[in-house]
């Protein structure tokens, strides 16, 4: 509890300065002073001590508030700006420590100094571990009072800047994190966008098989999720899938569009699609083998593909993928020349065929994908 003359005390001389605190900022504020007065909240059940200290500071220009325990001085800090708290650690009710502690937590620019007798110093050791600048020992030196003041409020300032310094340093790193996200979605819109000019590209010359691309990354999407690639290794199996076919640009529309059986030559001119769209994609700098994946995706694991005949492991898996997705796609639409054969079918051929032609945990997945209805036509 505060007794009645030291409330009236803290409440005068309060209501007196905090009028000058408040107008600090004013022109003649500061021409009387210099610079802003520093609020010292002095916490000590003894009425003496407050009152020594107050008389040191007061006289060193500092404005001084006196409180008789933790209790009053936490309610003054609630509403009051406080620069430094100076706090006894024995008192009746809170004791110092819990003082400092509230202050570390709710009011962590203000800064603490701790009265003590000689044989404490273990628990001004405490108060230092938890954030005290310093300590005052009983019975009190001046000139010891007033250089713990000025260094404590030294290293305040210190921290309230570095604090500032910190903040803005957080700030801008943000700014910069939330720009760089901002440039890379625009990036990758615009590749996406790219990669759909392309297929749209192949696809005008070959509309028998337009649309071919984009189901095969739909499937070829089912499948990566199915074996837990990232969604950074989707996006790009995705892209390869759009664009599998883009060397088909290179090959003359009749023969792209011919109903009927096609002659070992066309065969041929056919099967160079794989490596001119590797000589297209390869200058693109992609953080993924984007080009050597469209290259293998007419290799099969037995060596029986085109265009280098390779075989099981020197094949990329998301080539493999495409494989399966490319036949089961092809498979179960419509071509030119025949009626589509349907889902149930073209699954009967990547079974038929796995560990032969295709990937069998590939095949595997795709398999259940089909089950469970996520690939359909
Ligand atoms: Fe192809």
């Amino acid at each position: 509890m505060i007794s009645e003359p030291l409330q009236k005390g803290v409440t005068d001389m309060y209501s007196m300065d905090h009028a000058q605190f408040d107008a600090k900022d004013a022109p003649e504020t500061k021409k009387k002073y210099g610079v802003a007065r520093k609020n010292l909240l002095i916490v000590d059940d003894e009425e003496s001590i407050r009152n020594l200290l107050k008389r040191i500071l007061e006289k060193e220009g500092y404005h001084c508030i006196p409180a008789a325990d933790a209790e009053e001085a936490s309610i003054f800090l609630a509403e009051h700006p406080v620069d430094l708290v100076i706090s006894d650690i024995q008192m009746p009710g809170r004791s110092g420590i819990q003082l400092l502690e509230e202050i570390r937590r709710e009011h962590p620019t203000i800064g603490t100094i701790i009265i003590t007798g000689n044989r404490d110093k273990e628990i001004a050791d405490m108060a230092i571990s938890i954030g005290a600048y310093g300590y005052l020992l009983k019975p009190f030196q001046k000139d010891q009072v007033v250089v713990s003041v000025k260094d404590a409020l030294r290293r305040r300032m210190i921290e309230i800047q570095n604090r500032f310094e910190v903040e803005n340093l957080e700030h801008d790193i943000e700014d910069k994190r939330q720009n760089l996200i901002r440039a890379n979605t625009r990036l990758t819109l615009m590749v996406n966008g790219i990669i759909r000019a392309m297929a749209k590209a192949v696809e005008s010359r070959d509309p028998y098989t337009a649309g071919h691309q984009q189901r095969v990354a739909d499937i070829a999407t089912v499948i990566g999720a199915r074996m837990n690639f990232t969604e950074e290794r989707i996006m790009y199996l995705k892209m390869a899938a759009s664009i599998h076919d883009i060397g088909k640009i290179s090959v003359p529309a009749e023969i792209l569009s011919k109903p009927g059986r096609l002659s070992q030559s066309e065969m041929n001119i056919i099967r160079e699609h794989p490596l001119t769209g590797y000589e297209i994609l390869k200058e693109v700098e992609f953080p993924y083998p984007l080009a050597e994946i469209v290259y293998q995706h007419h290799e099969r694991m037995d060596g029986s593909g085109y265009p280098n005949g390779l075989t099981g492991e020197q094949i990329h898996l998301d080539a493999k993928i495409l494989a399966v997705a490319d036949v089961l796609e092809a498979m179960a639409s419509h071509r030119p020349y025949r009626a589509a054969l349907g889902i149930a079918i073209a699954r009967e051929e990547i079974q038929k065929n796995k560990g032969r032609f295709y990937d069998p945990d590939v095949v595997d997945v795709c398999c259940q994908a089909i089950d469970n209805g996520e690939i359909a036509f």
